[in-house]
């Protein structure tokens, strides 16, 4: 019998429970042996649920017994999250976590220290929810060099996109709607301004390339400057609007960011919608593998914790060997990436359009009818150095929104 301890019963920690209960047979069946919940760990009381049995209060009830062999914790922040992960890894107790703050922060530190006790680190759950991708990227994509990574990793900012898409409703009105149905947080900060997407892209980046991505480090704009405008605009040019993690190899320099980007219908996340993620991985031997699924949410989540439970238990006295050094990966300054842009711009196009043209080159112009006093452009393919470097000579910019080429 292998025996787990779960720290947090909240949304994900229930979850894990409620799945290693239903699926208690296959996933015996899967894992070698019997699963069996020895504790769950939390500040709160739980009267008349069942989990009032294996209820403690005190982390060092589990970090003393030495018949706990998997430690799974869905609490997130790092506080106390990392102070547990070290003392489970360092008493040989594996630790399968569905905590991004965690893994983005301390993921190679973790990841040397399971390994130095034969121990195992895990965290499926931490980008994505429920769709593999730290599996697939550590174990089934070995055999290319991964040469871009573009995801719509946040759920939250994902649902508001979509509603501001097919409703025509401004950012305000989707993120109220969304807090009172209980997708959006009540502080959305992490999620709008794009922090939870940056270490989410930085995760697996660090895997993919193989040394660590400080997601500290990665250029990170959110949706909130995003309006009912702009989707006006995208949709004359049958584009839609999305927030992408993205990070890329251009021969030995690495670009990574966090922006909101217009795509039109050939790019395979233009019909990502709603909380769902997709995350599109490109190569350079396979060339293009597309994840698709639920980003968030009790149930998929807890079903890539459990599945990293059963990995745990399979591989109970050796570590599974995931390549991310705690060498710092230095990125490219995304100035220097190249990309063309859609820009909104004050006033009447006849009269701006010359002007224009002198400072972009060679532009395509756009406007709508209910729209009089302004109208967009896409610009050429210029360096984002070059693209501030041009906005600085134009008055009366109101959006630049960067465009994603297929
Ligand atoms: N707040 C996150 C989201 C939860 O909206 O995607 C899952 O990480």
């Amino acid at each position: 019998m292998i025996n787990v301890a779960v720290l947090g019963y909240g949304t994900v920690g229930s979850g894990v429970v409620e799945v290693l209960n239903t699926n208690k047979e296959s996933i015996a069946k899967r894992a070698g042996d019997e699963i069996n919940i020895k504790y769950v760990l939390d500040l709160r009381d739980f009267p008349g649920d069942p989990v009032e049995k294996v209820l403690v209060h005190d982390f060092d009830t589990i970090i003393n017994d030495d018949e706990v062999d998997i430690v799974v914790e869905a609490m997130g922040g790092t506080n106390p999250a990392y102070k547990f992960a070290k003392a489970s890894l360092e008493r040989g107790k594996s630790y399968c976590t569905s905590n991004k703050e965690l893994v983005a922060k301390y993921g190679p530190e973790l990841l040397e220290l399971a390994k130095s006790k034969g121990k195992n680190f895990l965290f499926e759950a931490s980008v994505g929810g429920g769709i593999p991708i730290i599996r697939p990227l550590n174990q089934s994509l070995t055999a290319d060099e991964i040469m871009e990574i573009t995801g719509i990793l946040n759920g939250t900012t994902n649902y508001i996109l979509t509603k501001m898409s097919k409703e025509g409703l401004d950012f305000d009105t989707v993120l109220k709607e969304a807090q009172d149905l209980g997708y959006a947080e009540k502080n959305p900060e992490a999620d709008v301004e794009g922090y939870d997407a940056c270490r989410k892209i930085a995760i697996l980046s660090s895997l993919a390339y193989g040394e660590h991505v400080d997601y500290e480090d990665i250029y990170t704009e959110g949706i909130t400057k995003i309006t009912d405008a702009d989707f006006k605009y995208a949709m004359k040019l049958g584009y839609t609007i999305k927030l992408f993690g993205k990070s890329k190899r251009v021969d030995d320099k690495f670009y990574a960011m966090v922006a909101p980007f217009m795509i039109n219908s050939d790019n395979p996340l233009y019909s990502v919608n709603g909380v769902l993620n997709g995350i599109l991985v490109k190569g350079n031997v396979i060339g293009d593998v597309m994840f698709y699924g639920a980003g968030a949410g009790k149930l998929p989540t807890a079903s890539a914790v459990v599945a990293d439970v059963v990995d745990a238990a399979k591989h109970i006295k050796t570590n599974i060997m995931t390549i991310w050094s705690s060498k710092k990966l230095v990125l490219d300054d995304i100035k220097n990436s190249r990309k063309q842009f859609f820009v909104r711009v004050e006033g009447d196009k006849a009269a701006r359009l010359e002007e224009i043209k002198n400072v972009f080159g060679d532009v395509t112009v756009i406007s709508l009818e209910e729209l009089k006093d302004e109208f967009g452009f896409i610009t050429p393919v210029m360096s984002e150095a070059e693209y501030e470097a041009a906005s600085l000579e134009v008055s009366g910019i109101k959006t630049r929104i960067r465009i994603e080429s297929v």
